[in-house]
């Protein structure tokens, strides 16, 4: 704590935190678009906030991506995470498999001693397939689990990056930028607003789910993800944030 008080964090995580209507916001110093140390940062900070939080016999639904993955491979043995159930939140999104929650997921479990289930889903599904594999067992026993989550863990995208990194066709990544969408999370993509312009199909927990879980921790930082990060949290309803010191010095300044 002394060592943000003199770097002014604190006092930028009280205004972040109000600006955004967060109950809690942790800020390392730096920014992740310049150094990849400070992705590791909020990592730590992200798995030291999770020890803090564990109870016994809970469910954890995990998203995504680097961010997320930089907070798993912080994570370590600890007792009430070790009866902790590790679920991922979607399917798959076309990400290289190391970004995806199920991935995510299992680390988490394989680093804490916990357990995890996974979604052995397709990315990017037609609205019959998806019908039908919600249909399945397997798929409905992760998707009972994941709507008795007590914590989620997500990551927040630019939209237009995370759209050409899912391989989604020119037309979709048109469709995006023309779109006004800033921001990407759960596979919607948001607008500056915090609307939902456009959104990749895949069972998983769905924003309308969101609701009943009682701890909502979005992690990124990085200059460039300002804009993202101020238009998901609110539409979220995140309570938590973990970021860095350029992207909260961004929201603040310029959006
Ligand atoms: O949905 C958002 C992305 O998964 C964020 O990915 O942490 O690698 O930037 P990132």
């Amino acid at each position: 704590p002394l060592i943000k008080d003199l770097f002014g964090l604190t006092d930028l995580e009280v205004r972040l935190a109000r600006r955004l209507g967060l109950k809690k916001v942790v800020i390392v110093p730096g920014d992740a678009d310049q150094s990849d140390w400070v992705k590791k940062e909020m990592g730590r900070s992200g798995a030291r906030l999770l020890r803090q939080m564990a109870r016994p016999d809970q469910v954890v639904a995990v998203t995504g991506g680097t961010t997320v993955a930089a907070l798993a491979e912080m994570m370590t043995p600890t007792p009430s995470l070790k009866s902790t159930m590790f679920v991922p939140a979607r399917g798959g999104l076309g990400e290289a498999v190391e970004l995806e929650s199920n991935y995510i997921a299992s680390l988490m479990a394989k680093k804490t001693g916990g357990d995890y289930r996974l979604m052995h889903v397709p990315d990017q599904l037609s609205d019959e397939a998806r019908e039908m594999l919600l249909r399945e067992p397997h798929i409905q026993e992760v998707m009972e689990l994941l709507r008795k989550a007590r914590i989620v863990v997500h990551g927040i995208g630019e939209a237009t990056k995370m759209a050409i990194r899912r391989k989604s066709s020119p037309d979709e990544v048109a469709h995006i930028q023309h779109s006004g969408a800033v921001g990407e999370a759960f596979g919607y993509y948001l607008n500056s607003s915090g609307e939902i312009v456009s959104r990749v199909r895949t069972v998983g927990l769905q924003l309308e789910d969101l609701g009943e879980i009682e701890s909502i921790i979005a992690i990124a930082g990085g200059r460039s993800k300002a804009q993202a990060i101020a238009a998901v949290c609110p539409a979220v309803g995140n309570d938590v944030l973990i970021t860095d010191e350029a992207a909260a010095r961004a929201i603040l300044e310029e959006t």
